[in-house]
């Protein structure tokens, strides 16, 4: 017998087994992820595929000896994949799948198509596929569904799978945020910018929250407003400058900005609760209509939760020269975070932030203020303390 450690799914499985165990039989026997099929155990018809260091292997022909220290992603390991989200919504729409048995090699390597080949045809396809056999030969209906998935993403690129294409296309395996090896960065990430420009809801903040509409998977859409006492073309300049526009936004912080991109990070503690997300996100911005868009994803490096995001923003005049800023957010989150998404408790909590942002906007602007380049800070015990009080009034009917 040998000792191995083979990180499978974010688990570390420290074996000691037959130098002849194959890495298929080692997952499903050592590791019960019995989502790996074997079929012809002689490397022949790909059911086994799964990933190892974020590149297709076939499970039946490796030895689990051989993946000492490495990381290996089985079909139950794709929950939070963005890529896999589509593809098994994919799958199931166009039948692709009759009794399954091929399905988890079929889809990781689907999953690779996708990264790899963003201008793949039917022939291509159907050749990338040729070492995955369907023995209900469902090969019509897997072919589409790749082939859909493909179309999705050229007609709306999704930022965060962008990132693992460039990835994939430079030679690195794309591996799940769970395993933390040379994938790990995977997901680029949301929040800092995002949040960074959007302001919602005012003093009256009403964030309105439902599911969103389109473009951001099973997300949650909140809309809000802020006030500003300054006139809209000096708050519309404020907005431009997104250095000036992060330090307004509590727990945020830039580490790159070419004026159009941006790259940071923001640190959120509420209660329990407590999220690092890193990301990047893109600035577009139309100067006659005084509108403004920041999409970008990004992850959590503490529960590895993944966010995208797209804030939408008009800089209004309120009539009395002062300025509303109408701020449309759409949003999802994957991962352990997921759960709290759509709750009451955050859609109050971000409408609050929202609100420090326009008062730390307003306090910014103003030229007898200090000149101050300190990050704005997250006062949770303020925050925390309203948003109970809040739910309290709500409770009472006030
Ligand atoms: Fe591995 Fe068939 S079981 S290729
Ligand atoms: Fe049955 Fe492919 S769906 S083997």
């Amino acid at each position: 017998m040998t000792s191995v450690r083979i990180n499978v799914n974010g688990n570390l499985l420290e074996r000691e087994v037959a130098p002849r165990m194959h890495l298929g039989d080692f997952v499903r026997e050592e590791g019960r992820f019995t989502g790996t099929h074997l079929g012809c155990e002689h490397g022949v018809c790909g059911a086994c595929t799964v990933l190892l260091d974020g590149q297709p292997v076939r499970s039946c022909t490796t030895f689990a000896v051989a993946c000492e220290g490495r990381q290996v992603t089985t079909v139950e390991g794709f929950e939070q994949d963005p890529v896999m989200a589509l593809l098994r919504e994919a799958f199931s729409e166009h039948h692709a799948l009759q009794c399954g048995y091929c399905t988890p090699g079929m889809l990781t390597t689907a999953r690779d198509i996708v990264l790899r080949l963003p201008n793949a045809d039917e022939h291509q396809i159907r050749v990338e596929l040729s070492g995955n056999i369907c023995r209900c030969t469902g090969y019509m209906g897997i072919v589409a569904a790749i082939r859909s998935v493909l179309e999705q993403l050229r007609k709306q690129p999704d930022p965060v799978i962008e990132a693992a294409r460039a990835q994939a296309l430079a030679g690195h395996g794309v591996a799940m945020p769970a395993n933390s090896g040379p994938l790990a960065s995977f997901a680029v990430e949301h929040s800092a910018q995002a949040a960074a420009v959007e302001p919602s809801a005012g003093p009256a903040a009403e964030a309105s929250s439902e599911r969103a509409p389109a473009g951001i998977k099973g997300g949650t859409r909140m809309d809000g407003r802020f006030s500003v006492a300054y006139p809209p073309e000096q708050v519309w300049a404020f907005m431009a400058d997104l250095e000036a526009v992060a330090g307004c936004l509590p727990g945020a912080n830039l580490e790159e900005n070419d004026g159009e991109r941006v790259k940071g990070f923001i640190a959120i503690k509420f209660g329990p609760m407590a999220a690092k997300f890193a990301g990047a996100a893109r600035l577009t911005r139309n100067e006659e209509q005084r509108s403004g868009m920041l999409k970008g994803g990004g992850q959590d490096t503490i529960s590895q939760s993944r966010a995208n995001g797209e804030i939408t923003y008009r800089v209004l005049s309120d009539n009395a020269g002062a300025t509303l800023v109408e701020v449309e957010m759409l949003y999802s989150l994957q991962g352990p975070l997921a759960q709290f998404s759509r709750s009451g408790l955050v859609k109050d909590f971000v409408a609050r932030m929202i609100l420090d942002f326009g008062r730390n906007v307003e306090r910014r602007m103003d030229p007898d203020a200090k000149p101050s380049t300190e990050p704005a800070r997250l006062n949770v015990f303020a925050l925390g303390m309203s948003i109970i009080w809040n739910r309290i009034k709500g409770w009472f009917g006030r």
